[in-house]
C-alpha cells in the first residue's frame, strides 16, 4: 500500500516546511486612480474598497500603504479634459506627471509604476490615436506619441513604465525613446499578453475609459489564442522588455506558466477589476469565505509562476499577512 502523502500533512509546522509557494507583501503592486482636485475620495460602485482620489488623498493613502508594507504602486490618471490625442498625458503639467512629482516629494521611498496608455485621456476612449477611416487605432501614429508620454513620466520621476495599450512594436519604441532621453536605466514592464477581455468592465468605470465606439479586439489579444500569446511575449522580450505580464490573471494561468517557461524574464499578473468585483460580491453575500478565497487566489498566481501580482486586494492581503 502506498502511504506517503499523509505524513507531511499531519503537523502544521511540517506543512509550512514543505510548502512550495509563499505569498509575501513584497509581491504586490497596488493600483491607484488619480483625479484632479482636492479632498476627493470617491468609492467605485462596482469595486467596493477602490476609490478615485485627488493627489492629497493619494499622498495619505501612500502612508497607509507603507504601514502595511506595500511600497509599489501603479498610477492611472483621470484627466479633467480629454481630446482626440490625449494631450493631458503628453504634458508635464498633466495629471500623471504632477502626481508623480507630488508623491515623490512626500514619499521618495515609494516605487512608482506608471500605466502608459491613451484610453483614459482620449475623448473616444481608445488606447491610441484613431485612424483616418475612424475605425480603430492608428498603431504607428500612436507609437510616435507613446515615446513622448514615456519621457513625460520619466522626467517626472517614474520608477518603471508599464505600457498597456498593446500597440505593435511599443517596447522597441519606448526603449529607444527612453535611452535617447537619458533614461537608460528605467525599466519597462510590458503588458505583453493582454487579452480583449470582459473582465475589464469595472475598471472602465473607475478610469472613465470606455471606448465610445467599437471595442479593443483590433489591438488586444484573442482569448482563444495560446501560441500567439507566447509569441507576443517572446517578441517583447526580444524588443527589450524587463518584465512581462499576463492580463487578466485567473482565466489565463496556463499562459503564465507557459510564458515563464518560454522566456527568461520575471512575470507579472494583473488580477483585474472584474476578478476583484466577483470575489467582493460573493464575499459580501456570504457565498464564500472571502479572506480564504483571496489568499488561495494569490497562492495560485504564485504557483503558476508569477513574481509580481498587481491587485486591488493588495491591502487586504497585506493585512492578512500581518496577522
Ligand atoms: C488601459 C488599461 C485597462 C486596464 C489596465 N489598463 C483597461 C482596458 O484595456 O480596457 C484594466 C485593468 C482592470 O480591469 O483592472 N489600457
Ligand atoms: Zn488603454
Amino acid at each position: 500500500m502506498f502511504q506517503r502523502f499523509r505524513r507531511t500533512r499531519l503537523n502544521k509546522h511540517l506543512r509550512s516546511l514543505v510548502r512550495e509557494t509563499n505569498v509575501s507583501v513584497e509581491d504586490f503592486i497596488y493600483p491607484l486612480f488619480i483625479k484632479s482636485g482636492e479632498g476627493i475620495k470617491k468609492e467605485v460602485a462596482s469595486m467596493p474598497g477602490v476609490f478615485q482620489m485627488s493627489i492629497d488623498e493619494i499622498i495619505k493613502e501612500c502612508s497607509e500603504l507603507k504601514k502595511l508594507g506595500i511600497f509599489s504602486i501603479i498610477l492611472f490618471g483621470i484627466p479633467d479634459t480629454k481630446d482626440s490625442i490625449g494631450s493631458d498625458s503628453l504634458c508635464e503639467h498633466g495629471i500623471i506627471a504632477s502626481s508623480i512629482r507630488a508623491i515623490k516629494e512626500v514619499h521618495p521611498d515609494m516605487f512608482i509604476v506608471t500605466d502608459l496608455c491613451f484610453c483614459e485621456y482620449t475623448d473616444h476612449g481608445h488606447c491610441g490615436i484613431i485612424d483616418d477611416k475612424n475605425e480603430t487605432v492608428d498603431n504607428d501614429a500612436t507609437l510616435e506619441i507613446s515615446g513622448q508620454q514615456a519621457i513625460i513620466h520619466a522626467k517626472a520621476g517614474a520608477d518603471m513604465i508599464a505600457p498597456s495599450g498593446m500597440m505593435d512594436g511599443i517596447i522597441e519604441t519606448l526603449r529607444e525613446a527612453l535611452d535617447g532621453a537619458g533614461f537608460k536605466n528605467l525599466p519597462i514592464m510590458s503588458y505583453s499578453t493582454k487579452f480583449a477581455s470582459g473582465y475589464y468592465g469595472p475598471f472602465r468605470d473607475v478610469a472613465e475609459s470606455t471606448p465610445s465606439f467599437g471595442d479593443r479586439s483590433s489591438y488586444q489579444m484573442d482569448p482563444a489564442n495560446r501560441r500567439e500569446a507566447i509569441a507576443e511575449s517572446v517578441s517583447d522580450e526580444i524588443q527589450g522588455a524587463d518584465i512581462l505580464m499576463v492580463k487578466p490573471a485567473l482565466a489565463y494561468l496556463d499562459l503564465v506558466r507557459e510564458i515563464k517557461d518560454a522566456t527568461s524574464l520575471p512575470m507579472a499578473v494583473y488580477n483585474v477589476s472584474g476578478e476583484y468585483a466577483m470575489l467582493k460580491m460573493a464575499g459580501q453575500n456570504n457565498l464564500i469565505d472571502y479572506d480564504r478565497v483571496v489568499m488561495e487566489t494569490m497562492v495560485a498566481f504564485k504557483r503558476a509562476g508569477a513574481n509580481i501580482i498587481i491587485t486591488y486586494h493588495a491591502k487586504e492581503v497585506a493585512a492578512m499577512l500581518q496577522k
